[in-house]
C-alpha cells in the first residue's frame, strides 16, 4: 500500500528520478560527441568520408546535445524537485509532468535523428527544424503550466528565490523561441526564416545571447540557490543580495546581445549598446557569485571533506571566470582580436562545462541518493576522483583554448611594413595545432569523470529503491 493510499500526500518524485536519470545518460552522449568534434579537429579524416560523420553535422548535433539534452534535463529534474520542497506541495499536475518528461526525450531523440541528416534552420542554437520547433512550443507551455501551477497552490507564503530564477528561465525561453523560430515552412524538413538579412541576424543573437544568459545561467542559478545552502547546511549569505541579483541580470541580459555582432552592418549604435549592457553585467554576475560562493563563510572546512560542495563551489568560480571574461570580450577592440578565434571556445567552455556541467553534477550527487531513500552516493571517494578529473580536464580545455586563440587572433592581424600579410591561413592553423591535442585530452578526461559518474549511479540506484517523500504537515511548514 503506498502513503497515498494511506491520506498522506507525497511529492511526484517519479519524474525528478526520470529527468535524473536522463541528465547522466545526456551528459556521456553529448560530451562525448564533443571528444569526437574536438578528435575531427585535429584528425579531419575521422570524418570516414561519411556525410553524417561531418563536422558541420556533429558540432550541431554536441551543441544541441549537451545544453538542451543534458542541460535541459538536469534543469527540469531540480525545478520539479525544488519547487516542490520550497513550496510544500505536489506538482500542479502528474500527467502534465509526464507529458513534459516524454515529449522532451522526443525532441532530444529527433534531434539526434534530424541533425547527423543535415536538417537544419541554419541559426545556431536554434537549428531544429519546424516540426520539432513546435512540438518544442507545445511542451515547453506544459512545463510553464506545471511549474507555474504548482507555484500557484504553494502551502507557503514565500516563493523562495531559486524559483524567481526558474519561472523567468521558463517564461523568457518560451519568448525566445516563439519569436526567433519563426520560419515559413517549404517541406516537412526545410524552412526559410520569416526574417531577412541584418534584422534575421540581431533576432537570431538577441535569441542566442540570451540562450546562454536563461537557458545557460538563469536556470542554473535557480540550482544553486538551491543547492548550495542546502549542502553547506546554511542559509543563503544575503537574501536581500539574492534579490537585487535576480532583478538586475534578468532585466540587462535582454539587451547584451548585439556583442555578438561587433563589426558586422548591425548599426554602430547597437554594438555599442551591447557591448555597455555587457559590461553592466558583471555587477550582477559577481554579486550572484559572491553571494554563492560567501553561504560557506563559517564552514569552510566542510570544502576539505566533501566533494559535492567542491563541484558547487569551483562552479561558482567558473562562473565568475567566464562572466568577468564575457565583458571584456564585448569591448569592440578586444572583441577585434577574440572573434572567430578558439579564445571564444575557451570562454563557452569556462562557462558551459565549468559552470554549468559542474554546477548540475554537483546537485546530482546530492539529488541522485535521495530520489533512492539513500543519504548519499554510493561512493564519496568516487565523487572525488570525479571531481578532480573533471576540474583538471576543463583547464586543460579552457586554457589550451585562450592560448590558441590569442595566437590565432595575433597571428592573422600581424603585417609587414608593406601591408601584406605575415601569416598564412594556414601557418596560423599549424601554430593552433598542438593545443588541440590539448584540448582532447582535457575533453576525454571530462568525458572519464562522466563515466566514473554514471558508475556510481548505477551502484546507487541498484543499492537504493525509488523512495517518494511525503509532504510536511502545514504544522511544520
Ligand atoms: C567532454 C566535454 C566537451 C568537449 C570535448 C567539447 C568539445 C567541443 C568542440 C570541439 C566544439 C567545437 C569548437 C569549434 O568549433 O572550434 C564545441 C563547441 C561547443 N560546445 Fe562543447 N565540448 C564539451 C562539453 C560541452 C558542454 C558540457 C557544453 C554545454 C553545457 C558545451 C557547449 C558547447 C557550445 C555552446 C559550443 C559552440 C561554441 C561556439 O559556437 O562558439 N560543450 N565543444
Ligand atoms: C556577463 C556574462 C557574459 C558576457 C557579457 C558574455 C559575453 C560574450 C561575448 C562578448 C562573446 C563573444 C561573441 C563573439 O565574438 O562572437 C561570448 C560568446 C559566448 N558566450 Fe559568453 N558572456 C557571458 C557569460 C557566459 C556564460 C556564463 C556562458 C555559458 C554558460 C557563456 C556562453 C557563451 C557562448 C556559448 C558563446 C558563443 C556564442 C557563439 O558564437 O556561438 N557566456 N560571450
Amino acid at each position: 500500500m503506498t502513503a497515498t493510499q494511506f491520506g498522506i500526500t507525497q511529492y511526484n518524485d517519479k519524474v525528478v528520478r526520470q529527468f535524473a536519470l536522463m541528465t547522466v545518460v545526456w551528459g556521456v552522449v553529448g560530451m562525448l560527441v564533443g571528444v569526437i568534434i574536438a578528435a575531427q579537429l585535429l584528425l579531419p579524416e575521422l570524418n570516414f568520408d561519411l556525410p553524417w560523420l561531418t563536422y558541420s553535422r556533429l558540432r550541431p548535433l554536441h551543441t544541441n546535445a549537451v545544453i538542451f539534452a543534458f542541460g535541459g534535463s538536469a534543469i527540469f529534474a531540480t525545478s520539479y524537485y525544488i519547487v516542490q520542497r520550497t513550496c510544500h506541495t505536489r506538482l500542479f499536475s502528474d500527467r502534465l509532468a509526464a507529458f513534459t518528461f516524454w515529449g522532451w526525450q522526443t525532441i532530444i531523440v529527433l534531434a539526434a535523428i534530424s541533425l547527423p541528416m543535415g536538417w537544419t534552420t541554419g541559426k545556431e542554437y536554434a537549428e531544429l527544424e519546424w516540426p520539432i520547433d513546435l512540438l518544442i512550443a507545445v511542451v515547453w507551455v506544459a512545463y510553464a503550466i506545471v511549474f507555474l501551477g504548482t507555484l500557484v497552490k504553494r502551502k507557503v507564503q514565500h516563493i523562495y528565490v531559486a524559483n524567481w530564477f526558474f519561472a523567468a528561465f521558463i517564461i523568457t525561453v518560451a519568448v525566445l523561441h516563439i519569436v526567433n523560430s519563426a520560419e515559413i515552412p517549404v517541406t516537412l524538413t526545410k524552412s526559410y526564416s520569416a526574417y531577412a538579412g541584418v534584422v534575421d541576424a540581431m533576432v537570431q543573437w538577441w535569441y542566442g545571447h540570451n540562450a546562454v544568459g536563461f537557458f545557460l545561467t538563469a536556470a542554473f542559478l535557480g540550482m544553486m540557490y538551491y543547492f548550495i545552502p542546502k549542502q553547506a547546511g546554511r542559509p543563503i549569505y544575503s537574501y536581500r543580495l539574492s534579490i537585487v541579483h535576480f532583478w538586475s541580470l534578468i532585466s540587462i541580459y535582454m539587451w547584451a546581445g548585439p556583442h555578438h555582432l561587433h563589426y558586422t552592418t548591425l548599426p554602430d549604435w547597437a554594438q555599442t549598446l551591447g557591448m555597455v549592457f555587457s559590461l553592466m553585467l558583471l555587477a550582477p554576475s559577481w554579486g550572484g557569485m559572491i553571494n554563492g560562493i560567501m553561504t560557506l563563510s563559517g564552514a569552510w572546512h566542510k570544502l576539505r571533506t566533501d566533494p559535492i560542495l567542491k563541484f558547487l563551489i569551483v562552479s561558482l568560480s567558473f562562473y565568475g571566470m567566464s562572466t568577468f571574461e564575457g565583458p571584456m570580450m564585448s569591448i569592440k577592440t578586444v572583441n577585434a582580436l577574440s572573434h572567430y578565434t578558439d579564445w571564444t571556445i575557451g570562454h563557452v567552455h569556462s562557462g558551459a562545462l565549468g559552470w554549468v556541467a559542474m554546477v548540475s553534477v554537483g546537485s546530482l550527487y546530492m539529488l541522485i541518493p535521495r530520489l533512492y531513500g539513500r543519504t548519499e552516493m554510493w561512493s564519496t571517494k568516487l565523487i572525488d576522483v570525479h571531481f578532480w578529473v573533471f576540474t583538471i580536464g576543463i583547464v586543460l580545455y579552457v586554457a589550451s583554448m585562450w592560448i590558441a586563440g590569442v595566437t590565432q587572433g595575433l597571428m592573422w592581424r600581424a603585417t609587414n611594413p608593406d601591408g601584406t600579410l605575415t601569416y598564412t591561413f594556414v601557418e596560423a592553423l599549424k601554430a593552433t595545432y598542438p593545443y588541440y591535442a590539448v584540448r582532447l585530452l582535457g575533453g576525454t578526461m571530462v568525458l572519464g569523470g562522466m563515466f566514473i559518474m554514471v558508475y556510481n549511479v548505477a551502484k546507487t540506484v541498484g543499492a537504493g529503491k525509488a523512495a517518494d517523500v511525503a509532504i510536511p504537515a502545514p504544522a511544520h511548514a
